[in-house]
């Protein structure tokens, strides 16, 4: 696992995007990138808009797979995964709505919308990166402490911890959905590379059990421990109680040139 140590959320996102960028130019116009909702990733998006504005980067024939969507919410509801996607991803990267992927959370179908989903994934070519954010319980996608590591995209019912979480999206803790569909741990671990980003002392905890703890379904993203290419892109409050952080910071400062990143 690299671990990237940043002064702030505005950097954490610059190397993000420094990061998805690399692999865009490397994969080719036909890309296909794994996108995370919530604030943590947002600030990723905005400096890969900046690339896409700037004409350094084209993501007019890439495929996007968002991780999760609320169970039951109507995709017109602005906090619906559709509608937030649409506007933090779709919309500032210039992609082909066409070719941007929500799971369908809608009553009808729910069984199989899943398995649909996981297909729809394999049949684009498998995502080259994901982009995750971490909840304060070490959630990722939606999948909540005690998920299968190999699971795959499904309903889940979400914590009363991710609904007070949540709730600030919404009118009142009572408007939160509980259920979602969200990819499996072994749907994510597909993907063949993986950036989380995260930002804030909150997700501390979270952060020192994925990166130093054990792997345990009881901290979903330890499974990264797992992965060949995972980044972890944090800031130093989040990094503040892990104990090699020291460690990772000088690894990063003394990479060699090749596997440096192209940082704007
Ligand atoms: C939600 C999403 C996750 C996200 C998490 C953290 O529950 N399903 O994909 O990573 O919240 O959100 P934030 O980045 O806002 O802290």
């Amino acid at each position: 696992m690299e671990i990237i140590i940043c002064q702030n959320e505005d950097h954490v996102g610059a190397v993000g995007a420094a990061k998805v960028a690399q692999i865009a130019r490397r994969v080719g116009p036909g890309v296909v990138i794994g996108v995370a909702t919530g604030g943590s990733p947002l600030s990723l998006y905005a400096h890969l808009a900046s690339r896409v504005e700037a004409g350094t980067l084209d993501l007019s024939e890439a495929s996007a797979f968002a991780l999760d969507e609320y169970v039951g919410l109507p995709i017109e509801h602005p906090e619906s995964y559709y509608s937030v996607i649409d506007r933090t991803v779709t919309k500032p990267l210039h992609l082909d709505p066409a070719r941007v992927h929500v799971p369908n959370g809608s009553l009808e179908g729910l069984e199989t919308a899943g398995q649909r989903y996981d297909a729809a994934i394999v049949a684009a070519g498998g995502v080259d990166v994901q982009i995750l954010g971490i909840g304060a319980n070490g959630h990722i996608g939606f999948n909540e402490p005690t998920s299968s590591l190999h699971s795959r995209t499904r309903v889940k019912t979400l914590t009363p911890q991710t609904r007070a979480d949540n709730t600030r999206f919404f009118d009142s803790e009572d408007d939160v959905p509980r259920h979602c569909i969200t990819q499996g741990i072994g749907t994510i671990m597909e993907a063949r590379a993986l950036v989380l980003v995260a930002n804030g002392a909150h997700k501390a905890d979270a952060i020192a059990a994925m990166v130093e703890g054990p792997v345990t379904s009881w901290c979903p993203a330890s499974v990264l421990q797992m992965h060949p290419r995972a980044t972890v892109i944090i800031d130093e409050a989040a990094a503040g109680r892990l104990q090699l952080a020291d460690y990772y910071k000088q690894t990063y400062e003394n990479l060699p040139e090749w596997q440096r990143l192209d940082v704007r």
